[in-house]
């Protein structure tokens, strides 16, 4: 089978498209057939070795996160999904499964889920990782409630257009950053205010909020917690906060780590399916112009998700 390979960690021309054989099938996993994968920033920091020291990774691997596909087989110890299941979820080798960039998938039941049945597959494997991590900021760390003020910064990202969505579901008051043309696709998400920020500094035009959500990370994380009132949440997608720095300013900080587990994608899907969360896709390029596609992303050449196209 085809899969996009990290033979180095380095620039685009560490990943190829090689012929491997296809992936065991361990206890516990789905074999999926990839129809779609989506890109994420993750990846471009597996792919350049940023998390070398952390997540030590021997080379080579099969890149990716981000999958929809449909099971072709279950290991051992699988319930509640079966073959001819059209799932997304996650297959990424940090987590021990086989990637995601490849024909073929063999990844943890507990880390996929039937996928929304109101999109295709290339939507489907949009929404993993950047639905996940917002609806885990709403729900667990922030416990966002209706009537309550919540700033997102980064409003027309991957994670940040779902946190968008989510939190004007949830009741509650919008502000978000945003530039160009991605202002107006943030207000039609339903933002209350959407502040260019290449124009304004939103730290010092919001004040009293309940919540600050960063999914841009920069020095601004803790400048934001000035817009805080007492007791205010602030989570960062990125930062790392300096504790002594939010208590002495009376809030609460954190930096999530997303996990991704079926009941996620399950909430999810039901959220996709009631029409709650829509998701951007900026460009659609098949597994062999895999290097384009990191190109663009990682170029800003466009808005939205971009995901391999591969069956
Ligand atoms: N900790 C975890 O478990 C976890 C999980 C998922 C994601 N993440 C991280 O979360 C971050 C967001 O992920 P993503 O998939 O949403 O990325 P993304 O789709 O690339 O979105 C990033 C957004 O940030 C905006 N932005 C850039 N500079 C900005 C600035 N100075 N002020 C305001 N907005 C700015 C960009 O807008 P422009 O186009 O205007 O530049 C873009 O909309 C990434 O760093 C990713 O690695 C972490």
């Amino acid at each position: 089978m085809k899969a996009v390979r990290l033979l180095e960690y380095g620039g685009l021309s560490a990943l190829q498209l090689l012929d491997i054989g296809w992936p065991a099938i361990h206890e516990g996993q789905v074999f999926v057939e990839v129809h779609a994968a989506s890109l994420n920033p993750f990846d471009t920091m597996i792919r350049e070795g940023v998390l070398r020291e952390t997540l030590p990774l021997k080379l080579p691997i099969t890149l990716g996160g981000d999958i929809a596909g449909i099971v072709v087989d279950v290991g051992p110890a699988v319930s509640g999904i079966s073959v001819g299941d059209k799932v997304y979820g996650q297959a990424s080798v940090v987590a021990g499964n086989s990637g995601a960039f490849a024909e073929f998938a063999s990844t943890a039941a507990s880390q996929v889920a039937k996928m929304p049945n109101n999109i295709g597959f290339n939507q489907a494997a949009a929404l993993p990782l950047v639905g996940v991590s917002a609806l885990q900021a709403m729900t667990k760390h922030f416990n966002l409630k209706r009537g309550q003020k919540i700033c997102i910064k980064g409003g027309a990202g991957g994670v940040g257009a779902i946190a968008v969505q989510l939190a004007k579901h949830i009741g509650a008051h919008v502000a978000a950053t945003a530039s160009g043309d991605d202002i107006d696709y943030v207000a039609k998400l339903g933002a209350d205010e959407v502040i260019d920020y290449k124009q304004y500094d939103f730290t010092e035009m919001l004040h009293n909020y309940d919540a600050f959500f960063d999914t841009v990370g920069g020095d601004d994380f803790s400048r934001a917690y000035a817009i805080l009132r007492q007791d205010g949440v602030a989570v960062s997608m990125v930062e790392n906060p300096d504790e002594a720095e939010y208590l002495e300013h009376g809030i609460v900080a954190l930096r999530q780590s997303t996990v991704v587990t079926t009941h996620m994608l399950d909430q999810l899907a039901k959220l996709v399916n009631s029409g709650v969360i829509t998701v951007r896709i900026g460009k659609e390029l098949p597994l062999e112009q895999v290097q384009e596609a990191f190109r663009v992303r990682e170029g800003g050449m466009v808005s939205g998700k971009v995901v391999l196209t591969i069956k």
